[in-house]
């Protein structure tokens, strides 16, 4: 409890108080799983030092209740309420900091955001994540490597995207497949695909989160990004995005806390006609590109 509320309130009701957090930890005692226990005592103390600290309401824990309820009632196998919650109250990126410390030079983590799917196609280097969505064609290239600069070859690369609509094909109801993809780096560890220029986009705002967010003058759009997740043998596996250096939406911020310094890249903006790293003809069409070299951490032994 903060100070002044610890002042405000008698000796004698702050004991009853203490009383019914140390009963309710206590009834966590027999539990036979440690780190469960640890979990639900840590909780139970946090949780009832919320309520202590800012004299919650009874009519404002139905509303919390209602709230809940209300996330449970929108959330499906395409939407998850949740992991949205989670994400704008900043507790998905706090989850990422505690468990991706720094080591060495190794790619930043970020927020994994609710649109990855199993199961995206393969592509080749070099081939199209786009599958037919809409946006601004855009060549993404680099390589692989560990933390000593070694390549790694054969590192699976994941990468997703919202189209230029500002939607993930998961948000479509016809059951298309675009937007994503999976390939692998090569024996030098160098990957390369054309996919779309990021552009802004809001999370969805049509639930209980989408509210909570109007209520506390919160914009739901998210700073322009391309998600990566990459996989390698004895290799820390690296949930992240790329952002977009000079879109607007990073100065004022992300609705979901995801942006790192170190994770904004440079996106070339190339004019119809300009030679395409591969001879795609984009004789007609604007593209752009981009690099991103990626170093993955060894996992502990
Ligand atoms: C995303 O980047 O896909 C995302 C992240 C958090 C919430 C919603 C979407
Ligand atoms: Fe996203």
């Amino acid at each position: 409890m903060t100070k002044s509320t610890i002042n405000s309130i008698s000796p004698d009701q702050r004991a009853v108080e203490q009383q019914l957090v140390d009963t309710v930890i206590a009834s966590f005692d027999r539990t036979e799983n440690a780190r469960l226990k640890q979990l639900m005592q840590a909780l139970t103390r946090h949780l009832h030092d919320f309520i202590r600290e800012v004299r919650l309401t009874e009519n404002e824990w139905d509303k919390a209740i209602e709230f809940l309820t209300a996330a449970g009632h929108i959330t499906d196998d395409k939407r998850q309420e949740f992991i949205l919650l989670s994400d704008v109250l900043g507790a998905s990126m706090q989850t990422v900091a505690v468990n991706n410390e720094t080591i060495g030079n190794a790619t930043e983590a970020t927020v994994f955001g609710p649109f990855f799917l199993e199961d995206a196609p393969e592509i080749p280097l070099g081939g199209d994540i786009a599958g037919g969505a809409a946006g601004r064609p855009c060549w993404v290239e680099g390589t692989v490597t560990d933390t000593e600069g070694r390549p790694v070859p054969n590192a699976r690369i994941e990468v997703w995207e919202a189209d230029d609509a500002g939607f993930y094909d998961a948000q479509y109801s016809d059951g298309r497949v675009a937007g994503r993809a999976h390939l692998f780096s090569d024996e030098q560890g160098k990957y390369s695909f054309w996919g779309l220029t990021p552009t802004p986009y809001p999370i969805p705002h049509d639930g209980p989160v989408g509210k909570m967010l109007a209520a506390t003058n919160r914009s739901p759009v998210r700073a322009s990004h391309l998600h990566f997740m990459v996989t390698a043998e004895n290799l820390r596996t690296l949930v992240t995005h790329i952002f977009v250096e000079g879109d607007p939406q990073l100065e004022i911020g992300d609705s979901v806390f995801g942006v790192k310094e170190s994770l904004i890249k440079r996106f070339e903006q190339m004019p119809a006609g300009a030679p395409t790293p591969d001879g795609r003809d984009l004789r007609d069409q604007a593209w752009a590109r981009t690099r991103f070299d990626i170093v993955l951490a060894r996992t502990r032994l």
